[in-house]
């Protein structure tokens, strides 16, 4: 059965960070990797998209304890979890959907996302990254960890699985989990195709890559 995307992760939130770093192949690199990609000085501003508990930011605030972060994430329990984390950091969290949320204009000086975008296509990225290009200041990046298809039939045959079940199960347009992955080359176009001025795969570890797309 299908679960709403907030549910999925509040459902597993005991187990979800050993979870995440013993369980998912590479994971004791790819969030040091990721963190240390980040802007280093203090006061940098950092908007993380899907920041869940933030397993990605117990590594940048050891890099860059004075960073300050705007975290968004579905899923209310795992945001709670993620402030009692970081109770003395400077950390603005915002409930809801990273493409209804408004991110402002010009105001990051860097984004980031791990491990949650692998669910949605093209045609829903394209709107959010040129939303999320127009946030990021003159010279912004955003960083992106997350896995990817090997080959567009594996793109397409995630996809189709996921409409078959939503029919089955008679769901429209609510946000399930199931992961439908892009290929990295559908990532990189997506990110082109939002304004983004360089991307760069800057490093893979199997199936999972770092890219990072420059503003300007
Ligand atoms: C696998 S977790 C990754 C969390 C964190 N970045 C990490 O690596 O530990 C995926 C997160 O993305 C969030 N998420 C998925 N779709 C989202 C959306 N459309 N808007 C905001 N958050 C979303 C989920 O609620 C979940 O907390």
């Amino acid at each position: 059965m299908l679960e709403p995307m907030a549910q999925f992760f509040e459902n597993r939130i005991e187990d979800y960070e050993e979870h995440m770093l013993l369980g998912i192949d590479s994971a004791w690199m790819f969030y040091p990797y990721t963190a240390a990609k980040l802007p280093q000085f203090a006061g940098a501003k950092v908007l993380d998209l899907g920041c869940g508990t933030g397993l990605e930011l117990d590594y940048y605030f050891k890099i860059n304890p004075e960073a300050k972060i705007t975290g968004i994430d579905l899923s209310s329990k795992m945001l709670d979890k993620l402030r009692s984390k970081f109770e003395d950091k400077e950390i603005e969290l915002i409930c809801g959907s990273y493409f209804d949320v408004s991110f402002g204009k010009n105001c990051f000086d860097a984004a980031v996302s791990v491990e949650s975008l692998h669910h949605f296509t093209m045609e829903e990225k394209i709107p959010l990254y040129t939303k999320l290009c127009s946030s990021l200041k003159d010279k912004g990046y955003f960083v992106l960890t997350d896995y990817f298809a090997m080959s567009n039939g594996e793109e397409k045959a995630f996809r189709d699985e996921l409409l078959s079940l939503k029919t089955k199960e008679g769901i429209g347009d609510e946000l399930v989990h199931f992961d439908t992955p892009l290929t990295v080359e559908h990532e990189i176009e997506s990110l082109i195709k939002a304004g983004f001025s360089s991307v760069e795969v800057t490093k893979s570890w199997g199936a999972t890559h770092t890219i990072i797309a420059l503003s300007s």
